[in-house]
């Protein structure tokens, strides 16, 4: 090995190390985390519903079809964590809560995750953000948070 290849050999060994630390770093500072594993009860589903929890916040279980979210209305109490589940009863749909960053895909065959938390009364719109077919840019639902 000559020594030009040395060199890039040794560049590209150290710029992966920067690029590894660079992750640590981005992760533990911005606290960006993987999806967590599903508690065991929760199971796929195919009816939206909302559980209140004995200390008052949610869980939601949405459901994404052809062209809308259920449930289309929930409301929610600020600060305290909502729980969101995604289920999809066809093809692959996207959930965005606005103004936050809650989003997660809806994946034939599989659930998705997020815990969310309001800290600003208001309306906020669910929107499918994955193309889904005609009437895409129909699936809107609301979360209000008083
Ligand atoms: Cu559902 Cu786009």
């Amino acid at each position: 090995m000559d020594r030009a290849e040395k060199i890039v050999l040794g560049f590209s060994v150290g710029l992966l190390g920067v690029f590894f630390v660079a992750l640590m770093l981005a992760a533990r500072l911005a606290s960006i985390d993987v999806p967590p594993c599903l508690p065991p009860e929760i199971k796929p589903f195919s009816e939206g519903r909302v559980d209140t929890l004995p200390d008052g916040s949610r869980r939601i279980f949405y459901v994404a079809r052809m062209w809308r979210f259920e449930p289309e209305i929930v409301e929610v109490a600020v600060g305290k964590p909502t729980e969101i589940f995604l289920s999809t009863a066809d093809v692959t749909h996207g959930l965005y809560v606005s103004w936050t960053n809650t989003n997660l895909m809806a994946i034939p065959g599989a659930v998705n995750a997020y815990t969310l938390r309001i800290d600003k009364p208001g309306v906020y719109p669910v929107i499918c953000h994955e193309y889904c077919g005609s009437a895409h840019q129909n699936m809107v639902a609301y979360i209000v948070a008083k």
